[in-house]
């Protein structure tokens, strides 16, 4: 199978580090890539946003399989470019990942799914803003609409810098406070069967102990041992296959990636927000864990054949992903550093790997950094604590200067 991935993050190195392992996969392609995925796969410079040059792509290469990553292209409609070119996709339709796209769509998606999430307005004017804010009380969520890369959602007790964010945005939705962990829980779909994957948590504040700003994610690790008994198969029945299934019969029919980001609250289960695309850094962790060849799910996805798929298989063990970032990230990250000790970082037994994020190859083969978040070094082990100190040894052998990392990724969850 000739697979083509679409996006140049740590999240498709992860996608392209998997397919490369799985004997299905006889050639791996992806645009536009990055210096870590191109050790993995052929990189081509093509602008994943451009469906038509991503569709002509994917024909010259003759893909038996598109894989597209981040949230971007596929709300720019990069999936039914290749669709509509005969090619099977993996990735929602432009008006199916609007479920990602408007968090208002997601909303009334929510509400007509009968899906338990924070009750929530969406407001146009300061008025119906300051009249939301005060109907729920501190502290204030304040979420703009649309895409926003991570920098969309303000939490905060400060009602006007709640009011200030509102009127920042065209449209917000304005919700109730969830209080709870959090926990990501992805599933893959061909629109009508749900096959869910094992949960992960990430870390989205810079700093140790969730203080400093909100991040894209600085870490992740799977299996939670401290979620309840249950988690998935009720998130499968009352959030996943509901909002599949409500998606379908609106005309709008979502296969690819559902990720479900949820608060556990001493209420019950709420949805935070829907992603349409893996999480990053999550993929990270739980697909080290997958066993079960990944190329055959994905097309099963991309063809509606989901049903006929074996259960998945996983290892027993545990994965822990650290990401380094760059000095700066994530207001304003400084880029064109030299990284050390990439090689030195990964273990020959495969228990230690490095995936790049914002990275480019120097005109010496050196690696340079490119970008906020650099690098995920991910490890598996036994357990949390195993996996947690193999992949902080990792990031001990990699220099950047700096480069910087929590150092409380799984510490809790591994005690
Ligand atoms: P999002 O961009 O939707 O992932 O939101 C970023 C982060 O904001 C989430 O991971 C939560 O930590 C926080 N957040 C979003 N919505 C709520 C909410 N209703 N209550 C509490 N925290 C929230
Ligand atoms: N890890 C958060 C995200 O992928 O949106």
């Amino acid at each position: 199978m000739k697979v083509l991935v679409i996006g140049g993050g740590a999240r498709e190195h992860a996608l392209c580090r998997s397919l490369s392992q799985d004997s299905d996969v006889t050639e791996l392609h992806c645009a536009p890539g990055n210096a870590g995925i191109a050790q993995v796969a052929t990189v081509h410079p093509v602008d994943q946003l451009d469906g038509a040059a991503v569709a002509a792509l994917a024909r010259q290469l003759a893909a038996d399989l598109v894989v597209v990553g981040p949230e971007a292209p596929l709300v720019a409609g990069v999936s039914d470019a290749v669709r509509a070119a005969g090619i099977p996709v993996f990735g929602p339709s432009g008006e199916a990942a609007q479920l990602e796209g408007s968090k208002a769509f997601a909303k009334d998606v929510m509400a007509g799914a009968n899906v338990p999430t924070a009750r929530s307005y969406v407001c146009t004017t300061p008025a119906e803003a300051a009249e939301a804010l005060d109907a729920f009380g501190a502290p204030y969520v304040v979420k703009d609409d649309g895409l926003a890369a991570g920098k969309g959602v303000v939490v905060t007790s400060d009602r006007a810098e709640a009011l200030a964010h509102a009127a920042s945005c065209e449209r917000t939705v304005i919700e109730e406070y969830l209080d709870g962990p959090e926990v990501s829980l992805f599933a893959i779909t061909d629109g009508v069967t749900v096959l869910p994957l094992q949960p992960a948590q990430d870390f989205k504040r810079a700093l140790d102990g969730d203080e400093g700003p909100n991040t894209g994610g600085m870490g992740a690790y799977s299996p939670l041992p401290w979620a309840p008994e249950g988690l998935v198969a009720e998130v499968l029945e009352t959030v996943l296959q509901p909002t599949v299934d409500e998606l379908r019969h609106r005309g709008t029919p979502f296969s690819g990636l559902l990720y479900a980001g949820l608060a556990l609250t001493s209420r019950g289960t709420r949805v935070i927000e829907f992603n349409a695309r893996f999480g990053d850094p999550e993929t990270q962790v739980v697909l080290a864990r997958l066993r079960t060849p990944l190329a055959g799910v994905l097309l099963a996805a991309a063809n509606g054949t989901l049903g006929q798929l074996e259960p998945l298989r996983w290892d027993d063990g545990a994965a822990v992903t650290v990401v380094i970032a760059s000095e700066g990230y994530p207001a304003a990250p400084r880029t064109g550093d030299v990284i050390e000790g990439l090689a030195e970082a990964e273990a020959a037994d495969g228990t230690v790997f490095v995936l790049h994020a914002g990275t480019r190859a120097g005109e010496d083969g050196e690696v340079l950094s490119a970008g906020g978040r650099v690098l995920s070094v991910t490890a598996t082990g036994t357990d949390l604590a195993e996996a947690r100190t193999r992949a902080y040894e990792g990031v001990g052998k990699i220099t950047l200067k700096g480069g910087q990392h929590r150092t409380d990724i799984a510490l809790k969850a591994a005690e």
